[in-house]
């Protein structure tokens, strides 16, 4: 393990490394693995990278991931060579993290009562399967592809199974995707089917169906594409990289993900420590985390609301009986997440040491916004000509939350996530349709 990447656990007292040709996404000590790279990427590949956005037919010119592909070099790229690329890389065409780069949207900044000039908002919604999951899902998939593995096994809210879905249809895998019956957006579960997933109906939430899913792949010897594969948090990192690269790398104040398993919340921790090892960046933005109120683990353990205890990443140490004791309590009483926003509906989200680290490491902050907060958020976006789901209008809901604290000034630069695009178009209509709504627009009968 010299030059070449390897996993690490992020435990700093056990620091265990494993090499990257197997599928282990867990340490032997039971924490998690980050993916670790021996050198640091030199600050000029800026400059390449905003060349690449001129792709001249490479296709991994054109991916707004692969058009990082130094800072995500588990695969060893070393060639501009297209063929040779596609031999290792896989990309639906170039089109993953393509169109995603923020933007001004006037009357989300004004609901929110922040500096139009200041807050951006990044449409993850609008990559190849409807939301950022096509990031982490590339990269996720060209590490099966290099383990030989051909078989895509994942849990989901709905998203991550609609991106799995459409990468193994277009390498030719097979996938098995383990979802909560009943509780994902039809929008979601359709691209499952119509991708041809095998589609498995867990009577049971997201974390029920993510201990399935966890089991088959053990048992089978598939690959699990969930976010506790690091693989599928290098890809994240470059929706910071699009954000950073429209600021000329300079790091805003705030950015701002809804929070469920926290893959985001992991991606972008990592994606900043990295850069400030690197020497790219010195200041640390800092990460706003917004859970639905309820699914609001990570707000209730990260602000102290249990039992008094605050879960904080303390120097690799968290307080892993806490969480226990705090899922022990829910289990025992039968408490379930239950939102509306049913991408987000997570009670024990798998990422959350990791979490952890990214909201030390950014003087973060998690709060939690309601389901009409988020409904409100997804309909404003839409009044600016974009399209998000609810769990992304948790976005401009907790800026506007924190605007009202005074935490966040009007003139802080604020880059808001909307991670994926509205799947279930009857949440929208019955929005809509009730005109006791803030931004409601109720058809006309006549
Ligand atoms: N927003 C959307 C639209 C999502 O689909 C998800 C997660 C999140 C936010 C939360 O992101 O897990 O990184 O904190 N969806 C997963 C799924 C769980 O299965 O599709 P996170």
């Amino acid at each position: 393990m010299t030059d070449n990447p390897f996993k690490k656990c992020i435990n700093p007292s056990c620091n265990l490394v494993y090499d990257i040709d197997n599928t282990t996404h867990t340490c032997k000590c039971g924490s998690f693995l980050d993916v670790v790279y021996p050198s640091s990427p030199s600050r000029e590949l800026t400059e390449i990278f905003s060349i690449r956005r001129n792709p001249k037919g490479n296709i991994f010119n054109e991916s707004g991931v692969w058009r990082f592909r130094e800072l995500i070099n588990f695969a060893g790229i070393d060639t501009e060579d297209f063929q040779q690329c596609s031999k290792v890389l896989v990309s639906m065409d170039g089109s993953e993290g393509r169109q995603s780069k923020p933007y001004k949207m006037s009357k989300v900044s004004e609901y929110a009562n922040m500096d139009p000039e200041c807050m951006f908002l990044q449409p993850e919604g609008y990559n190849p399967s409807g939301s950022f999951k096509d990031n982490g899902m590339t990269t996720a998939v060209t590490h099966a592809k290099m383990l030989k593995i051909y078989r895509l096994i994942c849990a989901s809210t709905g998203n991550t199974s609609a991106s799995a879905a459409m990468y193994a249809a277009n390498e030719n895998m097979e996938c098995e995707v383990f979802v909560p019956k009943g509780e994902i957006a039809p929008g979601k579960l359709g691209q499952a089917f119509q991708f041809g997933a095998q589609v498995v109906q867990i009577d049971g939430d997201f974390d029920d169906a993510l201990s399935h899913s966890l089991k088959v792949a053990n048992e089978s010897g598939g690959y699990t594409v969930n976010s506790i594969n690091p693989f599928r948090i290098e890809g994240q990192k470059t929706i910071i990289y699009r954000a950073l690269e429209y600021l000329d790398w300079h790091p805003p104040d705030w950015i701002v993900y809804p929070g469920g398993a926290l893959g985001n919340t992991s991606s972008c921790g990592k994606a900043l420590m990295e850069l400030v090892n690197w020497g790219w960046i010195k200041k640390v933005p800092r990460l706003l985390v917004i859970n639905a109120i309820g699914a609001n683990t990570f707000y209730e353990l990260t602000n102290g609301l249990y039992d008094g205890r605050k879960l904080e990443w303390n120097d690799g140490k968290p307080d892993i009986e806490l969480i226990r004791d705090y899922y022990y309590e829910r289990d025992r009483k039968g408490i379930k997440a239950k939102t509306k926003a049913t991408a987000i509906q997570i009670g024990k989200p798998a990422n959350i040491v990791k979490a952890l680290r990214a909201i030390e490491f950014t003087k973060g902050m998690v709060i939690e916004v309601s389901d009409e907060e988020m409904s409100d958020g997804m309909a404003v976006v839409g009044l600016n000509g974009f399209d998000c789901e609810m769990a992304s209008g948790a976005v401009p809901a907790g800026i506007r939350k924190l605007r009202k604290e005074g935490v966040i000034r009007r003139d802080d630069i604020v880059i808001g996530i909307l991670t994926g695009k509205q799947k279930d178009p009857n949440l929208s209509i019955s929005y809509h349709m009730d005109s006791g709504n803030k931004f409601a627009n109720p058809p006309m009968t006549k």
